[in-house]
């Protein structure tokens, strides 16, 4: 069994892009310029933001946080994002998600360049993923295509199965899949909270992806051996015998789900950490595209 291991797979993306950014540097350009919009002070969020910010140091990006309270008024974030479209010398815009209720999210995600939809949410970017066209890749799908890639993990032809139809993860990673690319031409099935016969259509997949956000769901019985397992759940788990109070858990029961499978990704050290290569990757996209 192997263990996918996305803090080297990360580390092997982020050298590469650090190479470019050298490039640049020494030929007198600016370095990519990542804009991160944060609401509120949900830990989660803050967490991953904080991340953001520090792999965009250490790969020679820049970065400017912009934060909300989160009684922001819906027209001040829309406003804040029209200038940042307009800025010439930023090449990517995110705003983390989740927003507070009063803020719609589709007119935030609407409101963003789609040249610098970095997080590839933009229905224009959406539908171009769906057609087979270039665009931006959602980070979290992008970096499991990257980490499939990293590790020589076969897909074509291979039966997956994705649980979770969210717009982020499981809707674009089961296109992605089906999609005629190196880390694609898989049969795909989409599995979602209402489907019936969830462990049978498991016990079949070559390739699981694990986006349900329920931790520790998939336990041994619905994995097929010799499965691929890819788990994207990031739950926090109240622990008192933790030091942050908390545990990351994901949605795979890790200990007894991992010696069925021909590969699993570990979390935390997984999935997560190829979440933000691929968030670098379409900024550097992003800078390559949108500077004269
Ligand atoms: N919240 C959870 N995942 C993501 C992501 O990939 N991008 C943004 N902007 N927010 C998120």
């Amino acid at each position: 069994m192997l263990v996918l291991d996305g803090k080297i797979a990360a580390a092997a993306v982020k050298a590469e892009l650090k190479t470019q950014t050298t490039a640049l540097s020494a030929a007198g350009k600016p370095a990519p310029h990542l804009a991160a919009i944060l609401i509120g002070n949900n830990g989660a969020s803050e967490t991953y933001v904080a991340s953001k910010v520090k792999n965009c140091e250490e790969t020679g990006f820049r970065s400017t946080l912009v934060r909300f309270e989160d009684s922001v008024d819906e027209a001040d974030l829309l406003q804040t994002i029209c200038l940042l479209n307009e800025n010439l010398d930023i090449d990517g815009i995110l705003v983390q998600l989740p927003l507070p209720k009063h803020i719609s999210e589709q007119k935030v995600i609407e409101a963003i360049d789609p040249r610098k939809d970095v997080d590839g949410f933009h229905p224009s970017n959406i539908g171009k993923l769906v057609q087979g066209l270039p665009t931006f890749i959602p980070a979290t799908p992008y970096g499991i295509l990257l980490l499939l890639e990293f590790f020589n993990i076969q897909t074509k032809g291979k039966h997956a199965v994705v649980i979770g139809r969210s717009n982020i993860v499981g809707r674009p990673m089961s296109i992605l899949l089906s999609s005629n690319l190196p880390q694609g031409n898989c049969t795909v099935t989409l599995c979602n909270s209402y489907t019936t016969n969830l462990t049978e259509i498991c016990q079949q997949a070559d390739i699981v992806i694990a986006a349900l956000g329920k931790p520790e769901f998939m336990q041994p019985e619905m994995i097929k051996e010799g499965a691929v397992v890819i788990d994207v759940g990031i739950t926090r788990v109240d622990d008192a015998t933790a030091k942050k109070g908390f545990r990351i858990k994901g949605d795979v029961h890790f200990e007894s789900v991992a010696p069925k499978c021909s590969a699993i990704t570990p979390v935390p050290g997984g999935v997560g950490l190829m979440t933000i290569a691929g968030l670098l990757k379409n900024t550097m996209q992003a800078y390559l595209q949108n500077r004269p």
